[in-house]
């Protein structure tokens, strides 16, 4: 049986940060995409909320473990073009399906607020039930990005057979046959 299919929505959300997982600043990036998600969801969710080290292998471990009981996992930070921005190799190597036009989409409404938003590398993909959509690393900018997305994805959490996502009024969602 596919756990998923349950009444639980378990979410993911994976803080990739160096400093963060030593405890040299407190995680906010986390925070943001919690809060998001307690903003529109109307169904009942879990969060599962990892801080980790900008390490490829931890971060795929960490992918593929909670891609068992979560429909959907989101990593924040390590999207950019610095030595240790590893998120997206991780993401890309876990999944068996990319799905570029989350990154694009992504990067569009950034860039209409910084011109560095070229530098983030971020896309999304699917790991057997799970979709994995990487964030960058500052609230505002997960804020941004979350608003661009997550229209898309209670639609795409249904075509791979996971649980049945609802939202409220503060955002609008796009299922094509409902
Ligand atoms: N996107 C938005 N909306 N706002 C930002 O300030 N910063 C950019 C980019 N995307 C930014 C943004 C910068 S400076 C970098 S280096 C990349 O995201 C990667 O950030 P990350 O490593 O935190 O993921």
């Amino acid at each position: 049986m596919n756990s998923k299919k349950t009444t639980e929505i378990n979410i993911g959300i994976i803080v990739t940060s160096d400093r963060a997982s030593q405890g040299i600043y407190k995680d906010e990036s986390g925070k943001a995409i919690e809060a998001f998600l307690n903003k529109i969801l109307d169904c009942k969710w879990v969060a599962h909320y990892e801080i980790i080290p900008d390490e490829q292998v931890i971060i795929e471990n960490k992918l593929r473990e909670m891609a068992k009981h979560c429909c959907l996992i989101f990593t924040t930070g390590g999207t950019g073009p610095a030595k240790r921005d590893v998120t997206v190799e991780a993401t890309e190597n876990v999944c068996q399906k990319l799905l570029p036009g989350f990154g694009e989409l992504m990067r569009d409404v950034s860039l209409r607020s910084v011109p560095t938003a070229i530098l983030s590398r971020q896309t999304a993909g699917i790991l057997n039930n799970t979709l994995i959509v990487n964030l960058p690393g500052k609230p505002a900018a997960i804020k941004e990005c979350m608003n661009a997305v997550f229209p898309a994805i209670p639609y795409c959490i249904d075509l791979i057979e996971g649980p049945f996502l609802t939202v409220n009024e503060k955002i609008s969602i796009f299922r094509p046959n409902a």
